[in-house]
């Protein structure tokens, strides 16, 4: 049997967000303690000797070797000897703080290995694994411990070479060299371990022993093989395979460059577990005997074959992460063991086979980011017991089951975004127990939440996404404890509940765009855990409670839309990890307080547009060094704008810093040549915007403005300000929009203006500008005559009168007022966002499959900063690349 899944090209961009996952795999001989473990026998006084000099040498920060010390070594931390010669048969130093605490090293040993080790003569076992020898080479007395047979020095900081004397060790068993920065460069001496079961040496550079596996051939006993991430790239020629035990092989994340695996794959027919993910290849799965099969995040094109079904004894299939096409095949339904069928993030169209439901042991199916369409009945779903993990997102899907349904399963999370559910509240969730995510966004569902959902509390929290649905009346009585309430863009009315108080490790609560009337309860600010605070776009009212400034784990807070009115409680300013702050269009009446530039220095994003701000614009806001949009139009600011612009350094730096920005250009990487709605969103990351437009500004712009060079956005219009537009302003050149129009600015058009290229929308109308329209470049495109009117002293194209007329003596005077204009529609810019921010988000939140905490943020971030508190710009949406 041949299943063809052709690869095409190579990339291996998430290399590095692997690269970090231990390896584990099953060896019988770690951790077989009673074989050795006979205390009560006396050592044999050479090894006495021998072990302590070992301690000497050893650095022992948290005196792990304590019992090193009294008479009869075979009681000692991490020693076993012989029942009847007592010789010391093993010796086990491991460090076992899991390596992502931490206090990982805390324990770790040190120093030097002493090579009175060989005088213990009959070890058998020698573990020195995750423990920090700080770049010491292995030592090449290891190859005269002649009785070895289990060698673990993985994850241990060995460095240098790899001396081949551990070739002498023919009675080896089990070798873990895995996880340290040793360089090979040859593996001929690995055929001296003529024993050997298993050898794993993930993580090793083998860039300079591609021919490797000539040697590891040699091992006609070898049932364990592990290269993960070694840098190989080519995988040679065997014309014999020697090592048919093979049952495990994993070659991830290798840089295979012939975009095909290894012919000779096909004659390891003991072969159990599979692991080829994330390589640039793939050309035939072979091998009846499979029972676990990783191709994930490789190039794996064409269709899933039908003989998929001969693989009767597979638990586990992860095709997750490749550009597989065509239909899931009906064959599916033969593996009747499988309880992982993993196809995320592929092309996988038609629809999913009724033969799904007869898969009764699988526990995770999920198919996120395909192309699949379709009903899904109760048929689908008929024998699936054992399920927990459904993921049915980013495909047109619906699903058609009685109001009677009783679920064969009890599902722990359920993610059925953008699919039809409704049009009803699904009545089957009731059956459901075990609920811990609960997403069903977009899902078409009208109509009330029912009062028997979240009526009843769990030991668990959950979280619950019912966002974009046609959801109506109050939000219910919440018994059920929440760690995610996301009800945002559905109709509900009545006020926020405080039951939600009792949620105590809610960390994100998105309420915003819908019908919501009252006072924010004042208990919100007993929700210590919250990091996600969105109401934006409701009717509530009164003063915002000052208990919100409790919340000091915030990092989002929307309040924008609504009717609140008086002054911003000053106990905001201890939310001091705030990175987006927007109360924009709200009756708020408040000079800007200082509190904001001095204690909230994350803040990236700030917008008080459209309130009653009034009194100056602070210096103090200059400290935002990492803000990149700055909006407070349509306020009463008054005086001048100030002089220390050029302190925000996030406006002049093409790279924003910071964590926040993290996780999401590690997806990035996964994104280059991917869709390019997807890779839009990205864009959120990159704006610079500043807009203090519809204010009493006065006195002139500022030059320091002209050093933002990443600005995007500038908009200045509507105050009263006056000079010459600043020459430098062509060093502004990111700038895409410009409007400096209603203002009273004088003097020409700087002809640098001509060298902003990515200018596609410029407002000068209504100053006192005169002489020459400056041409050439991207003004050439801006032939909109309008975007100049008002100045009656300006002259040449787009305008109708040339320059030469307009040197002619006039009668009219000079310039026309601008006083008593009317508002133009200023919409295109009411954000000081513009566009970019305006991306089609839907498609994107299905392409994360990483941890599910990134997952979380992400959706977050995508619906919280953009998709609707930001913009609802008219202006089309524009690529970045
Ligand atoms: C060691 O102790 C075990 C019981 O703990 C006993 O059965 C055994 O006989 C002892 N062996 C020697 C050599 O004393
Ligand atoms: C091994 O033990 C012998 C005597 O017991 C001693 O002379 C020798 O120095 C020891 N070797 C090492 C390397 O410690
Ligand atoms: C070596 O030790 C590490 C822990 O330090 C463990 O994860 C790994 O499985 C061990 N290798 C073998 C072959 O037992
Ligand atoms: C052990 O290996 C080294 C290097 O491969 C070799 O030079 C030496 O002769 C071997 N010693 C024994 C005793 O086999
Ligand atoms: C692996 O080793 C080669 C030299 O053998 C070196 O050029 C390469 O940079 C190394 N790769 C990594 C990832 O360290
Ligand atoms: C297979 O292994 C034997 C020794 O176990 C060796 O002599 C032979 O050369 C190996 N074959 C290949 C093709 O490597
Ligand atoms: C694989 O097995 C076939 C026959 O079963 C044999 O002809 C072929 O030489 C083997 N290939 C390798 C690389 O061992
Ligand atoms: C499936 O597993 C069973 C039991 O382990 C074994 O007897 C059978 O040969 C396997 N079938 C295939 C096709 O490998
Ligand atoms: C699925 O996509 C393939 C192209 O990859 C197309 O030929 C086929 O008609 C599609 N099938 C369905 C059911 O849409
Ligand atoms: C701007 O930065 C300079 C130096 O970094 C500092 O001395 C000055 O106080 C800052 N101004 C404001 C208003 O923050």
């Amino acid at each position: 049997m041949e299943h063809h899944l052709l690869c095409a090209s190579s990339s291996l961009l998430l290399l590095f967000l692997f690269s970090s996952i231990p390896i584990t795999s099953q060896f019988p001989f770690s951790g077989s303690k009673q074989a050795y473990d006979h205390s009560n026998v006396t050592c044999i006084e050479s090894e006495w000797h021998a072990l302590l000099q070992l301690k000497h040498r050893l650095e022992d920060k948290s005196n792990r070797l304590s019992s090193w010390i009294r008479e009869g070594c075979c009681s000692w931390e991490g020693i076993s000897c012989h029942k009847t010669t007592g010789s010391v048969l093993k010796l086990d130093l491991r460090n076992v703080v899991p390596l992502y605490s931490d206090d990982y090293c805390t324990n770790c040993f040190g120093g030097q290995l002493s090579p009175s080790l060989v005088n213990l003569t009959n070890l058998q076992y020698l573990d020195l694994s995750s423990n920090d020898f700080s770049g010491i080479q292995v030592p090449a007395f290891l190859g005269l411990l002649k009785n070895l047979r289990y060698l673990n020095l993985s994850s241990a900081r060995f460095d240098g070479e790899i001396p081949h004397h551990l070739g002498n060790l023919s009675h080896l068993r089990y070798l873990d060299l895995a996880w340290n920065s040793l360089s090979i460069k040859d593996l001929g001496w690995v055929a001296g371990l003529s024993s050997l079961e298993g050898l794993v040496l993930s993580k090793l550079n083998l860039t300079a022993a591609q021919d490797g596996l000539q040697s590891i051939n040699m091992l006609p006993s070898l049932t364990t093989l592990d290269l993960n991430a070694c840098e190989l790239f080519i995988h040679p020629h065997l014309s014999h395979v020697n090592f048919t035990s093979l049952a495990f092989l994993d070659l991830s994340l290798n840089k295979f460059n012939n975009y095909r695996a290894p012919p000779w794959l096909r004659n390891l027919t003991g072969l159990h577990d599979l692991r080829l993910g994330s390589n640039s290849l793939f050309d035939s799965i072979h091998g009846l005997s499979l029972t676990y099969l990783d191709l994930s995040w490789n190039n794996l094109q064409g269709s899933i074959p039908s003989e998929i079904g001969q693989l009767i004894n597979l638990t586990y299939l992860d095709l997750s992460h490749n550009n597989v096409h065509g239909s899931i095949p009906r064959e599916i339904g033969q593996l009747s063991k499988l309880t992982n069928l993993l196809l995320t993030r592929n092309s996988l169209n038609g629809t999913i086979p009724t033969n799904l439901g007869q898969l009764t042991k699988l526990q995770a199916f999920d198919v996120r980011s395909n192309s699949l369409t379709g009903v899904l009945s109760e048929d689908h779903f008929a024998k699936l017991r054992e399920l927990k993990y459904l993921d049915l997102t980013g495909n047109s899907l619906a699903l058609n089951v009685s109001s009677s349904w009783v679920p064969p399963f009890q599902l722990q999370e359920i993610w059925m975004q953008s699919i039809i559910v409704g049009p009803r509240f699904p009545a089957w969730l009731r059956t459901q127990n075990e609920l811990e995510v609960l997403d069903m966004r977009n899902a078409s569902i009208s109509g009330a939440i029912p009062s028997w959902f979240l009526s009843k509390n769990k030991s668990f929290p959950l979280g619950l996404y019912l966002s974009h649905n046609f959801l109506a009346g109050h939000i219910p009585q919440l018994q059920r404890v929440l760690s995610v309430l996301a009800l945002n863009d559905n109709r509900f009315t009545g006020t926020i509940p405080e039951d939600l108080c009792k949620s105590e490790n809610l960390s994100e609560l998105d309420l915003s765009n819908n019908l919501l009337s009252g006072r924010v309860p004042l208990c919100l600010g007993n929700l210590r855990g919250l990091q996600y605070l969105i109401l934006a776009n409701n009717s509530l009212s009164g003063q915002i409670p000052s208990s919100l400034g409790n919340l000091w784990g915030l990092s989002y807070l929307h309040l924008n839309g609504n009717k609140f009115v008086g002054k911003l409680p000053a106990s905001m300013q201890h939310l001091s990890n705030l990175l987006i702050f927007d109360v924009g269009d709200n009756g708020l009446k408040d000079t800007i307080p200082a509190w904001i530039g001095e204690k909230l220095s994350e803040l990236r994003f700030l917008r008080f547009q459209s309130n009653n701000f009034h009194g100056p614009i602070s210096d103090t806001l200059c400290q935002l060094s990492h803000l990149q949009v700055l909006n407070l139009a349509h306020n009463n600011l008054s005086g001048f704008i100030p002089r220390c612009f050029n302190n925000i350094t996030a406006m002049m730096v093409s790279r924003v810093n910071g964590a926040y920005g993290i996780e999401v250009q590690q997806s990035l990487q996964d994104i280059k040549g991917g869709r390019e709605v997807e890779y839009d969103v990205w864009s959120l990351l990159l704006v610079r915007s500043v807009s203090l437009s519809a204010n009493n500004l006065v006195g002139e712009i500022p030059d320091e403005i002209m050093e933002l060079v990443q600005l995007q956005f500038l908009n200045l219009s509507q105050n009263h300000l006056t000079g010459r537009i600043p020459k430098k302003i062509g060093n502004l050149k990111q700038l895409e929009a410009l409007d400096l129009s209603m203002n009273a600015l004088f003097g020409a058009i700087p002809e640098s203006l001509s060298d902003l290229y990515s200018l596609n929308s410029l407002n000068l109308s209504h100053n006192k500008l005169s002489g020459p329209i400056p041409s050439g470049n991207q003004l050439q495109t801006l032939t909109d005559p309008s975007i100049y009117e008002g100045n009656s002293g300006l002259c040449g194209k787009p305008l109708p009168n040339s320059c030469w007329e307009h040197k002619l003596p006039t009668k009219n005077g000079p310039i026309d007022n601008d006083e008593g204009h009317s508002e133009s529609d200023w919409s295109w810019f009411y954000a000081g966002i513009g566009p970019g921010f305006a991306a089609g988000l839907s498609g994107v939140l299905g392409i994360l499959l990483f941890k599910k905490s990134w997952r979380y943020a992400y959706f977050k971030f995508i619906e919280s900063a953009c998709d609707k508190i930001w913009v609802k710009s008219t202006r089309p949406r524009r690529n970045f690349r």
